[in-house]
């Protein structure tokens, strides 16, 4: 069977963007791979956070993971802190990086522009997350659109280690959706959905309750002309909004273009509004069980046991291959 990986950061309530790109299809994937899902905790750290907001979200996105389907029968979930060999490995990808490559992240560029105070560990963010991925064997990386250049990175860096010392390091493929890989802004269509925006309008959360999704979705900028179809160039919201609409139903997206050919906005958008909620409330109500329960905690504690069983063979396997320690 093959391996699985996949991380998300506990750096706010996770976004509907992270549900329909990422953890949605993790719950698919759960029966026919082997699959290890990480709460990633140092790479939340690389920002500033409020170490109380910070533990809060840690154990959110634990109970969101659980609640949106990862099943911990099927698969290992844990927090990547848990888990030393991620820090130790990530050392070694760094020797194993050069600071062009880490420069030209658009990521790195992104989130550095314009500030006075960016932390090193945000340049050197993306060996950490190879050393995420490349720690268990991984065959496949489901993420959305937004990680493919650090997935390439990762693969670079794989292929960089085993030619150079020797081949211990399974080359990962990257796995993304063909639609919701980047589920836009509500407001700024151009820009992705993201939990770390000032504006809540732009994107809806995965606890957003009725009334809150009413409002946002309400509010969601539309284009000029009024039709309701697939066109990313000219009409970039509508197209956003369909493809939620999709993923949140089940229903392709010819069937949503069919449905709404005579119909207007209002329409679409009521429609729209009760397919997320209906989406999102089961999730809801099996968060607000588990995230009080000591259940979360065994969950995590076993996650955290066969992660470090399998996390810890191969960091030996890399410290011997560079020459660290004492053993031949
Ligand atoms: P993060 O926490 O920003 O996002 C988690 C997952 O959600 C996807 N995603 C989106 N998909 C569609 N539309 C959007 N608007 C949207 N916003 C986010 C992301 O692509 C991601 O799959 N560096 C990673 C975390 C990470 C990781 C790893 C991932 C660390 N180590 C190892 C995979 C493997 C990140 O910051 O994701």
């Amino acid at each position: 069977m093959k391996t699985v990986f996949s991380g998300i950061q506990p750096s706010g309530t996770l976004t509907l963007g992270n549900y329909l790109g990422a953890m949605k299809h993790f719950v698919e994937m759960q029966d026919d791979y082997h699959c290890y899902f990480c709460i990633v905790d140092q790479h939340a750290i690389t920002v500033p956070q409020d170490r109380l907001k910070l533990r809060e979200n840690i154990r959110s996105l634990a109970a969101l993971y659980l609640a949106a389907g990862i099943d911990p029968d099927k698969s290992t979930l844990f927090i990547q802190s848990e888990v030393p060999a991620h820090a130790q490995l990530g050392w070694i990808m760094q020797c194993v990086s050069y600071i062009g490559e880490l420069e030209r992240m658009t990521q790195f560029k992104d989130k550095s522009a314009g500030k006075e105070a960016v932390s090193a560990a945000l340049l050197t963010y993306p060996p950490l997350m190879a050393a995420d991925i490349l720690l268990y064997d991984t065959d496949i990386v489901p993420v959305g659109e937004d990680q493919k250049q650090h997935l390439e990175l990762t693969r670079d860096l794989a292929e960089r280690f085993n030619k150079k010392y020797n081949d211990i390091f399974t080359v990962p493929e990257v796995k993304i959706p063909k639609v919701g890989a980047r589920i836009m802004s509500l407001t700024e269509p151009e820009k992705k959905m993201s939990k770390s925006s000032p504006n809540p309008k732009s994107f809806i959360s995965m606890l957003d309750d009725e009334a809150t999704i009413t409002k946002k979705i309400k509010s969601a900028v539309t284009d000029t002309e009024g039709g309701i179809y697939v066109d990313k160039e000219n009409k970039p919201a509508v197209t956003n909004l369909i493809s939620i609409y999709s993923l949140c139903s089940g229903l392709t997206v010819e069937e949503i273009v069919e449905r709404y050919r005579d119909k207007g906005y209002g329409d679409f958008k009521t429609d729209l509004t009760e397919v997320v909620v209906e989406a999102l409330r089961p999730i809801q109500q099996r968060y607000y069980e588990l995230i009080q329960s000591e259940e979360l905690d065994t969950i995590l504690d076993h996650g955290a046991e066969k992660a470090n069983e399998k996390a810890n063979r191969m960091i030996k396997k890399a410290e011997k291959a560079i020459g660290l320690g004492r053993k031949r």
